[in-house]
């Protein structure tokens, strides 16, 4: 059985470690009934060492820089992230990608994380809704994350499918439609099959994100072949969360 990876993103929230603590352990609790789910929260890295991942539910981290230890002002290493208990990798997210960071940087975070053992989450996704032709930029921003990976680390790789046109922040909670989702998830999935083959390319994990809650989750996960969501501002919401959690069970 393949569980379903549920994503909480919760970007630069909450805004205490008293708070953190309360939404972390009520999403903890709920989890331990859902067996069918792959619960990760990533918290601002500041907040990890508040919380703990259990049997049903996994630490991710925002971020990770490409070089194990040194003179890198402000960032946070692989060696760090393991030590905080963390497992999963949020990489090249759009937010970060608007704040200047690079393709290049992408590559060198995607390679560091997926070979230090993590479940390297690369999020792709168009600025523009495009209707006519199938999004350029993510098939860049996907051909340039894994350029020089080795096929060995595509275990170790999940693809979010995140259009930021339909982030919360840009749609005011408009998100994508299943239908395209599923179309950009063949798109991308050619991709994949051209840089590591078919194998790899069926097994990697698609996930959706883009203003993803209790209503409209049910239909991301219908999406054949997907593997789950990355949900940002619900997240942050404990009952809300554990509504998708519980419809992701069910799937
Ligand atoms: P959203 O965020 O669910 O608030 O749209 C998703 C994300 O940016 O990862």
């Amino acid at each position: 059985m393949r569980k379903q990876i549920i994503i909480a993103n919760w970007k630069m929230n909450p805004r205490t470690a008293k708070e953190t603590k309360n939404i972390f352990e009520r999403i903890k609790n709920a989890s331990k009934k859902y067996q069918r789910v792959e619960v990760v929260v990533t918290p601002p890295h500041i907040y990890l060492p508040l919380i703990k991942a259990g049997s049903r539910i996994k630490l991710g981290a925002q971020d990770i820089f490409f070089k194990d230890e040194g003179p890198f002002t402000g960032e946070i290493s692989a060696g760090m992230l393991k030590d905080s208990g963390v497992s999963y990798v949020l990489i090249g997210h759009s937010e970060r990608r608007e704040l200047g960071e690079t393709l290049e940087t992408v590559r060198k975070k995607i390679y560091q994380a997926a070979s230090k053992g993590f479940r390297a989450v690369l999020c792709v996704g168009e600025k523009e809704k495009n209707q006519e032709a199938f999004p350029v930029m993510v098939k860049e921003e996907i051909i340039s994350a894994l350029k020089g990976v080795p096929r060995r680390l595509a275990s170790k790789t999940i693809i979010a499918y995140e259009p930021v046109w339909a982030i919360s922040s840009h749609s005011g909670g408009k998100s994508d439609t299943p239908q395209n989702f599923f179309e950009m998830s063949i798109y991308i999935r050619r991709i994949l099959l051209d840089i590591w083959g078919k194998n790899a390319a069926l097994r990697i994990p698609i996930i959706y994100g883009g203003s993803v809650n209790s209503k409209n989750v049910k239909g991301f996960l219908d999406v054949k072949g997907a593997s789950g969501v990355l949900v940002g501002k619900a997240s942050l919401n404990p009952a809300e969360f554990i509504k998708i959690l519980e419809i992701a069970d069910k799937k």
